[in-house]
């Protein structure tokens, strides 16, 4: 099969198009013919070997997929061959073929292509998990989204907004913001041009957010404390502004704060399962009434893989960048 390959990692590094071996499922697995890879931030940093596959992944790049079943592991009773699927993986989305395992698949919703499906997995695990698992969520509490026009960002917008939450968001440009708001945001902030923190307190009456979904870190740690709420709650999914803060830890005494940060790729398939089934239950019947939709900014060729980082990398995307194989 063909398969994206990483030449000379590292920060100049090459992404190539290479005859590679097709994978074989193993028990509990189902192989996937791939329609389409969805991007992600990681593949980035998984590309320059700044974040390395766990044991036991391909270390071909891509962490979720869509396409059709064409091949079951043992033992795998919740899919058949020719199902429409998409998956989340540990890796080996960027290529013709791939592995999942049975609990990480899920099906194309109702209404979504089989390629913009490919859309759906990374964003919709990583959401729910960090707000519902981590954060605790309740119902009617307000949320912070930071980078509400990233892959991440247009997700939780779609469906905190859909579950009832008011939803505030920070953007770097105007365009970004009105893209925020017609998913649903209740405010976006474009952050080059205003505090955020100042913002969220005049729209709550100075209360603050309950739950803010962070992945920027750096000089947002201590913002972040300043814009929730008593009891609120913050996640971390990453620290793309630094992973070292000064910071003074006071308002979190104070406002009886949480301060929280997860991964979602290392951890077991059963615990990716109990969020696939999860999401099954909660947020595929919204996808599928068309409440919440894939946000796709671009859909490139495989054979693409590198412009499509490159876009990635410039940050001028709204939404998912997608690799059709
Ligand atoms: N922990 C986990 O399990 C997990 C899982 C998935 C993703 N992630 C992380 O989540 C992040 C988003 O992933 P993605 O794949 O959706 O990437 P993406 O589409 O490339 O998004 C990155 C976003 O960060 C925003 N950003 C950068 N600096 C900002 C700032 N100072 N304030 C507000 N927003 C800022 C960018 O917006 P502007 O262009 O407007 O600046 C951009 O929208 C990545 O850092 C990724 O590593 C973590």
């Amino acid at each position: 099969m063909k398969a994206i390959q990483v030449e000379n990692p590292g920060h100049a590094y090459a992404l190539k198009l290479a005859e590679t071996d097709k994978p074989a499922p193993k028990a509990g697995e189902v192989l996937i013919r791939v329609a389409a890879a969805g991007l992600n931030h990681a593949d980035i940093s998984q590309a320059k070997g700044m974040y390395p596959p766990p044991p036991g992944a391909s270390p071909i790049l891509g962490m979720e997929v869509s396409g059709t079943v064409e091949a079951l592991g043992e033992g795998v009773g919740n899919c058949e061959i020719g199902d429409e699927v998409c998956a989340l993986i540990p890796g080996g989305g960027y290529a013709q073929y791939a592995v999942a395992s049975s609990l990480c698949v899920l099906p194309v919703p109702k209404g979504v292509s089989l390629i913009d499906a490919a859309a759906l997995p990374e964003v919709h695990f990583t959401v729910w998990t960090n707000l519902m698992d981590a954060a605790r969520l309740k119902r009617g509490e307000s949320v912070l989204i930071h980078g509400g026009s990233s892959g991440i960002g247009t997700a939780a917008i779609q469906m905190l907004s859909a579950r009832g939450h008011k939803v505030f968001t920070t953007a770097g440009s105007a365009e970004k913001c009105a893209a925020c708001e017609k998913l649903g945001a209740a405010k976006a902030i474009n952050y080059r041009e205003q505090d955020f923190v100042e913002v969220v307190k005049a729209e709550t009456g100075g209360r603050g957010v309950d739950v803010i979904l962070d992945m920027v870190g750096g000089d947002y740690i201590q913002r972040n404390m300043s814009a929730a709420a008593i009891w609120g709650r913050i996640v971390n999914i990453s620290y793309q502004g630094g992973m070292q803060a000064s910071v003074n830890f006071a308002p979190m005494l104070m406002k009886r704060l949480s301060l929280l940060a997860t991964t979602l790729r290392a951890r077991t398939n059963e615990e990716k399962g109990a969020i696939r089934d999860a999401l099954l239950r909660e947020v595929w019947p919204l996808i599928g009434e068309g409440r919440i939709k894939p946000v796709v900014d671009s859909v490139l060729p495989l054979a693409d893989a590198q412009a499509a980082h490159a876009r990635m990398a410039s940050s001028a995307h709204i939404g998912k960048i997608l690799l059709e194989a």
